[in-house]
C-alpha cells in the first residue's frame, strides 16, 4: 500500500485517485477549497459507482476503496506522503510554485511526480532543492480505461525515482508504461496534438463538417473517436494549453493553436466537462 497524494481532483486527478484506491492505496487528494474537494469526491464516487453498475467491481470492494480516500485543502497534510502525483492545470508558474511548496513539506525521500501533459519536467522541478526526485508520470483520459502511462525523466531525475514510479504504474496499478525524454509533449501528445489542431483547422476553414471529419477518422482509420469528439473529451482548454506548450518548445506552425480553439476556450466551451464543445453534452 502506497501513501499517495494527488494534487487536484479534476478529470485527471480524480481518475488517478480512483485507480489508486481501487489498487489498495491510501489516497489523499488536495483541492483548493471545500467546494472543489466535495466536487472531486463526487467525481470519484460517480465513476466508482459506474464501475459497480457495470460489474467491474463489487459494491463491497467499492465501499472499501472509497474508505481509503481522503480529501484535504491543506498542503501540510502531505507531510507523510511517499509519492505525490500533481494533476493541476497546465500552467507552468502554478506547477513550479506548488513543487517548491511540496519540497518543503514532504520527506526528502518522497517522490514528486507530475502528470503534466507537455511541460518539460526540469522546468517544473526548477525550485526543488533535489530535482532528482521529480519525475513525469503522465496518465491518459479516461484514466480508468486507458492502459498507458508515460514515464518522463528530466536530465536530473534519478534512476531510482524512475524505477519506483515505473513499478508503481506497471506492477501496482496495472498500466502499460513507456519511457520518454524531457521534451515538450513527450511521445503521445507530441504526435496527437498536431493531429487534433489540424482537425480543428479543417473544421474552422469550412472544408468539411465536424460530423464528417469525425466519421472519416472513425470509419476510415478505425480510431475509437474522431478528433473533434476526442478534443471535447480531453477538454478544449487542455488541448489549447498543450498546443501552446508544444509551439513554445518547437516553434513550428503546425503546433500553433487555431483561433477557433482559443475563442471556444474563451467562451467557456471546454467540451464534455462544461457541457458544450464542438458538440452539445447538456443532459
Ligand atoms: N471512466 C471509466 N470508464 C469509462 C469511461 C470513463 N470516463 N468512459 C468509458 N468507460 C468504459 C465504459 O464503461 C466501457 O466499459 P465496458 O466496455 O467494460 O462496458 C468502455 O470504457 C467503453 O465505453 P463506451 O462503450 O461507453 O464507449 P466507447 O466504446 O466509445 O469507449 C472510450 C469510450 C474508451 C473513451 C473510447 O472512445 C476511447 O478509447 N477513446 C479515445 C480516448 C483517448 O484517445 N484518450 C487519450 C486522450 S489524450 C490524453 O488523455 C493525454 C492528455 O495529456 C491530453
Amino acid at each position: 500500500m502506497t501513501q499517495l497524494g494527488v494534487v487536484g481532483g479534476g478529470t485527471m486527478g480524480a481518475g488517478i485517485a480512483e485507480i489508486a484506491i481501487r489498487a489498495g492505496d491510501d489516497v489523499l487528494v488536495l483541492e483548493r477549497d471545500q467546494a472543489a474537494a466535495d466536487a472531486a469526491r463526487a467525481r470519484i464516487e460517480k465513476s466508482i459507482n459506474r464501475a459497480v453498475s457495470k460489474s467491474k467491481i463489487s459494491a463491497d470492494d467499492a465501499e472499501q476503496a472509497l474508505a481509503r480516500l481522503s480529501l484535504t485543502t491543506s498542503v501540510s497534510d502531505f507531510a507523510d506522503r511517499e509519492l505525490v502525483i500533481e494533476a493541476l492545470p497546465e500552467i507552468e508558474a502554478l506547477k513550479v510554485g506548488f513543487f517548491a511548496e511540496l519540497d518543503k513539506i514532504t520527506a526528502p525521500t518522497a517522490i514528486l511526480a507530475t502528470n503534466t501533459s507537455s511541460i518539460p519536467i526540469i522546468r517544473i522541478a526548477k525550485d526543488v532543492a533535489d530535482p532528482s526526485r521529480v519525475v513525469g508520470v503522465h496518465f491518459f483520459n479516461p484514466v480508468p480505461v486507458m492502459p498507458l502511462v508515460e514515464i518522463i525523466s528530466s536530465l536530473a531525475t534519478s534512476p531510482e525515482a524512475v524505477a519506483t514510479v515505473t513499478e508503481y504504474a506497471r506492477d501496482h496499478l496495472g498500466k502499460k508504461t513507456i519511457q520518454a525524454g524531457d521534451r515538450g509533449g513527450f511521445v503521445v501528445n507530441a504526435l496527437l496534438i498536431p493531429y487534433l489542431v489540424d482537425a480543428i483547422r479543417m473544421y474552422e476553414s469550412g472544408y468539411a463538417t465536424k460530423e464528417d471529419i469525425d466519421t472519416g477518422m472513425v470509419n476510415g482509420c478505425g480510431h475509437p473517436m474522431g478528433p473533434l469528439t476526442l478534443s471535447d473529451t480531453v477538454g478544449l482548454d487542455v488541448v489549447l494549453d498543450v498546443a501552446e506548450s508544444l509551439y513554445d518548445e518547437f516553434r513550428q506552425p503546425h503546433y500553433a493553436p487555431p483561433p477557433l480553439l482559443r475563442r471556444m476556450v474563451e467562451a467557456g466551451y471546454l467540451g464534455k466537462k462544461s457541457g458544450k464543445g464542438f458538440y452539445d453534452y447538456a443532459s
